[in-house]
């Protein structure tokens, strides 16, 4: 059983998936809940009666300030760079390098594109503008770039006419709550190396 913390910054739909993953079986468990704001997403991990913190980057000097607490809060439930997994799902904040420091590599963030194609903040969007037929999810390693650490693995998503960014990213959404389920459970049986 491996234990994951998952980060959220929003609707925490792919949080909602993992948690009912979870108590369907899957091989791991959610032990909390971090978030960088008062994420709506937060309300799932209540209902699942899994603890869940906030801890705001503007109650901090600097980065790395907030990075450090961030961590700490992660490691009271026992998840660390040696052991279980830290699943950043919609967290919208670029991780300070001593926060990954702490955790790498059991650091993994999903990212609605196929990388490295459209990093960053609106790679929905991106992808509609940039006129691709095709897109997708990415679950990867976090480094200290934007979207740029090591691939896990990937899932092709077509972008049909019609689309825009809401119709797309639900889309893409439905591949990204099976992916990242497949790579977590992946781990915890020790198909996948860290
Ligand atoms: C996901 O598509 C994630 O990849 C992106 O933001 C979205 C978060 O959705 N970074 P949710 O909060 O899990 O509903």
């Amino acid at each position: 059983m491996l234990d994951i913390v998952v980060l959220i910054s929003g609707s925490g739909s792919n949080l909602k998936s993992l948690l009912e993953q979870a108590a369907a079986g899957a091989p791991f468990r959610v032990v909390a809940v971090g978030a960088d704001c008062d994420a709506p997403g937060l309300a799932y991990a209540e209902a699942h009666s899994v603890p869940n913190f906030i801890v705001k980057p503007s109650d901090y000097t600097d980065r790395a300030a907030w990075g450090a607490e961030f961590a700490e809060k992660i490691k009271e439930f026992g998840v660390d760079a040696a052991k279980g997994l830290v699943v950043s799902a919609g967290l919208m904040r670029i991780l300070p390098p001593n926060f990954i420091a702490e955790f790498s590599p059991r650091l993994i963030n999903t990212h609605p594109a196929l990388l490295p194609l459209f990093p960053g903040a609106h790679a929905v969007r991106d992808a509609l503008a940039a006129g691709a037929t095709e897109t997708g999810v990415t679950v990867h390693h976090i480094d200290e770039g934007v979207d740029t650490g090591p691939v896990i693995a990937q899932t092709a998503v077509p972008v049909l006419d019609g689309d825009d960014e809401a119709t797309l990213h639900e889309r893409i959404k439905v591949a990204e709550r099976q992916l990242l389920g497949r790579v977590i459970s992946q781990f915890a049986r020790g198909e996948r190396n860290f």
